[in-house]
């Protein structure tokens, strides 16, 4: 029979890319979601692409009786746990909602997993919680800068802690650098409620004429062209490292963690280039202030995903900024 893993947060951006890698290999993926930052719509698309039906729950994750109800519903084996809040800027605005959401909807879930007798868990970690670190290896030392990375550190640690007292658990931490791109297809993609935050989304509704202008986020970074650089890496390419780190549970218990990136960074000005030559046209541009909580640089170090769980990223910054534009001229909206 086939496993029925849990996606929290599965109607999002990694989440709902994880569920169709998910189905690909068998699984039958579940989506748990209160579509705070995406819409119950994505459904048919989900289903198209995952070739099965997949049942959405929908329930915030801090409602730990709702919690309990889904896991009284279906035969969940495994949690992949992708809710959550993302937006560093956002989360320096409204600490406590990040806290509330991401730490108290993560302990509510592990209480219920634990209830269930269900120990195995990949977490969406995020790599704000190295900070200023470029090149950032999983043992180095883990100095967030914002909110929200601090409050996947908690995470982290308290999973780390969960682990040790009951070595029935079985956690993939997984720290995932820029997520962006779409669905090859076209058919599935990032759509946020509101202002999108992730710099290729922006661009996609700036080339459409959705929005006028991207804002740089500061040009006099400590960079080589003053703006800040990030690891892009495909969306396609985190949901499969998505899946090979549930595979490695399968075979290890306790807590592992690994980087999801490429290890190669990219400026905004760079991946404003990259844009501007999938969609051919060019992308106005205005300079705007720091937000609170950026960093100037920021890259995985790759080796232990490669070496661990076999993943790398396949896909380039072009074919990024391809399927992220073929999704945005397909509507970019579920
Ligand atoms: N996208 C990235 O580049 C990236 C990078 C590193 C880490 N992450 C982490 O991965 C996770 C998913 O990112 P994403 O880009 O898919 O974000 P997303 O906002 O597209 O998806 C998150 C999903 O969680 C849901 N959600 C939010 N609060 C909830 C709650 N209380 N109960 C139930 N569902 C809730 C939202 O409705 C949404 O569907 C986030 O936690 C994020 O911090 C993302």
């Amino acid at each position: 029979m086939s496993e029925r893993v849990l996606v929290t947060g599965g109607a999002g951006f990694v989440g709902s890319h994880v569920v169709v890698e998910l189905a690909a290999h068998g699984y039958k993926p579940v989506v748990l979601d209160n579509f705070a930052n995406s819409t119950p719509a994505i459904r048919s698309r989900l289903e198209a692409l995952a070739g099965m039906p997949v049942p959405f729950v929908r329930c915030d994750i801090r409602d730990t009786a709702a919690l309990r109800a889904a896991f009284h519903d279906y035969p969940i084996t495994a949690v992949v746990h992708c809710a959550g809040l993302k937006s560093v800027s956002e989360s320096e605005a409204r600490p406590l909602a990040y806290y509330d959401v991401n730490v108290g909807g993560t302990l509510s879930l592990v209480e219920v997993m634990g209830e269930a007798g269900v120990a195995t868990l990949v977490f969406s970690s995020s790599a704000s919680v190295y900070g200023d670190e470029a090149g950032a290896a999983e043992d180095a030392p883990t100095l967030p800068r914002s909110v929200h990375g601090r409050t996947r550190l908690v995470v982290e640690v308290f999973l780390r802690d969960l682990a040790a007292a009951n070595p029935n658990w079985r956690i993939a931490i997984l720290r995932g650098f820029n997520s962006a791109g779409a669905h090859p297809s076209g058919m599935m993609g990032e759509a946020p409620r509101g202002g999108a935050s992730h710099l290729v989304t922006r661009l996609a509704r700036v080339a459409a004429g959705e929005t006028s202008e991207l804002t740089l986020c500061g040009d006099d970074w400590d960079t080589p062209d003053g703006t800040a650089q990030r690891d892009y890496v495909h969306v396609a390419d985190v949901a499969e490292g998505f899946h090979r780190a549930l595979k490695h549970l399968g075979a290890h218990a306790g807590v592992a963690t690994f980087n999801l990136g490429t290890g190669v960074p990219s400026s905004v000005l760079q991946v404003i280039a990259a844009f501007e030559r999938a969609c051919g046209r060019p992308i106005a541009r205005v300079v705007g202030p720091v937000r609170r909580g950026d960093v100037a640089a920021s890259a995985a170090q790759t080796s232990r995903s490669a070496s661990i769980l076999g993943w790398r990223a396949t896909r380039d910054l072009e074919s990024i900024c391809a399927d992220a534009w073929r999704w945005q001229k397909n509507g970019g909206h579920y």
